[in-house]
């Protein structure tokens, strides 16, 4: 339930440090990664193609997307990189 704009999407100890979880608030869906014991939330959604960001990987702040590596920073929830693709 929503109180003074928190939403208890889960129990600390089920994201370890480094982690990231898939969860839906209102029916949207949410990347909530710990970073150094601090929580944060954004979009699970890449918005290249959609694909789930809590697929891919963390790594500090950083979450890599699964499908073409787009890469943003769980903080601030900002684009870091565009995504790559690889030509034969
Ligand atoms: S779907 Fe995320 S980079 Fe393409």
């Amino acid at each position: 339930m929503a109180q003074n704009n928190f939403v208890e999407v889960g129990k600390v100890n089920e994201i370890p440090d480094g982690k990231m979880k898939h969860v839906e608030v209102d029916g949207k869906e949410v990347l909530v990664a710990n970073v150094d014991g601090k929580f944060y939330a954004i979009s699970d959604r890449c918005g290249h193609m959609n694909a789930l960001l809590s697929m891919g990987n963390l790594t500090g702040n950083t979450v890599t997307c699964p499908f073409h590596g787009s890469k943003f920073d769980v903080v601030t929830g900002k684009k870091l990189k565009n995504p790559c693709f690889l030509i034969n």
